[in-house]
């Protein structure tokens, strides 16, 4: 019997994903027509045996969150729940605090998923990789195409023909290795021995403090990476990695959710091409994948693709042109204009003959990893880099204006055209 972990983090997080997070927990944001973690609760559930899906996090219930979580668990026909922390205690801490829940009806193995990445959860090869290597811990590792952008992650060094985790730093200062974390893990309940392990040794040092008078907060927070991986796990012969090289990336900024869309529409080809808008001889013109909701209205002189989604009760005018873009729920983009490489956020209106364009800072499309999320907003002069262009909730912009690489914040009402901006 199996179980999942989703770790959907907090308010306090996702920080970087602003503005679109300041509508909707970041969790909750749409790609490719479906919340994020949709895409999750939708792999985990079809593998035999999952008895349950445990949502981790310390946002608050709200209705929004409840909605989502009962359409789930109707869809997918399984049990989950959302447990929320009282405070953010680290990717290793939720866990820890909720264990007898978790272990409560004794699943043989649990999944740990990190809501703020998007691939392609080969999760039953890992389950074959774990059986085959008798691991107790399971990483899922993808390769990076530099040493440069290892740093940004977790990077694992292994012993090249077992797989065994030999090395585990967090986001290095120098080069450990181009194997990185995944945010994927395969653990048996064995693994709160360690976790706990980590959670005595910080009460310690917390009354050493107490004892010493010092006015150190306790230490409750427990972080898988560093001191579950890193410090117990590494070198143990207990943890090993599953190579996957189909793609995975991290959705940390809004700009990174356009690459994510693209991900999953690709994916629909094979898992769910009915979710997929066909070109008719009635229009609208669809270019490769393209996903419209059925409560959408696209005028037929419309040309969509590749790598759109437009959300539910959104209206598209005639001859728009949409490429490599994402309309939120009930925003209206009006004849003849051109969005690319943009994410439009909720209710915004774009006026007619406006063109709004980002800049796609994607290397190479078609590899199966790509380093896109963690092009920081400003460069070392303190511009602007190149980015896809972000409009937040309920935006007006006019007819006959051109929006460039800018982000622009929730409720505003533009009058002229910006390039290079943060509209705030
Ligand atoms: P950053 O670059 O700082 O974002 O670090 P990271 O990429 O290593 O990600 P981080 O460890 O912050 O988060 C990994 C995943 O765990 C994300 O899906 C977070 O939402 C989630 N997460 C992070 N901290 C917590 C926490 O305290 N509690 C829970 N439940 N989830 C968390």
């Amino acid at each position: 019997m199996l179980k999942t972990i989703i770790l959907i983090g907090g308010p306090s997080k996702g920080t970087r994903f602003r503005p679109l997070s300041l509508d909707i927990p970041k969790p909750l944001f749409p790609v490719a027509g479906f919340p994020m973690i949709h895409h999750h609760i939708e792999a985990a559930s079809k593998v035999p045996d999952m008895k349950e899906i445990i949502i981790i996090g310390s946002y608050q219930p709200n209705d929004q969150l409840s909605r989502f979580l009962n359409t789930m668990q109707q869809d997918f026909k399984i049990l989950i729940r959302y447990l929320q922390e009282y405070t953010a205690l680290g990717t290793g801490g939720g866990m820890y605090h909720f264990r007898d829940q978790i272990n409560s009806g004794n699943p043989n193995l649990l999944f740990v998923l990190n809501a703020d990445v998007c691939c392609d959860f080969p999760l039953q090869e890992m389950i074959d990789f774990q059986r085959e290597s008798s691991a107790e811990f399971v990483i899922l590792g993808t390769e990076v195409a530099t040493r440069q952008q290892s740093l940004n992650y977790g990077c694992i060094a292994e012993d090249k023909t077992s797989h065994q985790v030999k090395h585990y730093v967090e986001k290095p200062e120098t080069f450990v290795s181009t194997t990185i974390n995944c945010g994927i893990y395969l653990f048996t309940p064995e693994i709160f021995s360690y976790i706990g392990e980590a959670f005595n040794k910080n009460q310690e040092s917390m009354s050493f403090d107490l004892d010493n008078s010092t006015s150190q907060m306790p230490q409750e927070v427990i972080r898988l990476e560093q001191d579950i991986f890193a410090q117990q796990l590494a070198g143990s012969g207990k943890l090993y990695v599953y190579h996957t090289t189909k793609f995975w990336s991290q959705i940390k900024s809004a700009g990174a959710a356009i690459y994510a869309n693209r991900h999953y529409l690709n994916i629909y080809r094979r898992t769910h091409p009915e979710r997929l808008a066909k070109s008719s001889p009635e229009g609208p013109i669809v270019i490769d994948n393209v996903f419209i909701h059925p409560t959408a209205s696209v005028h037929p002189s419309a040309t969509l693709g590749p790598n759109v989604t437009i959300g539910k009760g959104v209206t598209i005018g005639a001859g728009v042109r949409i490429r490599e873009s994402m309309v939120l729920e009930g925003s209206i983009v009006q004849d003849h204009s051109c969005i690319l490489y943009t994410i439009v956020g909720w209710n915004s209106m774009v006026g007619q003959w406006t063109r709004v364009e980002g800049t796609p800072n994607d290397p190479n499309p078609n590899k199966p990893f790509a380093k896109l999320d963690i092009t920081d907003l400003f460069n070392t002069d303190g511009r602007l880099n190149p980015s896809i262009t972000v409009i937040g909730s309920n935006v007006q912009i006019p007819s006959e204006v051109i929006v460039l690489n800018s982000i622009v914040l929730p409720h505003k009402e533009l009058n002229r055209s910006y390039k290079n901006q943060i509209i705030l």
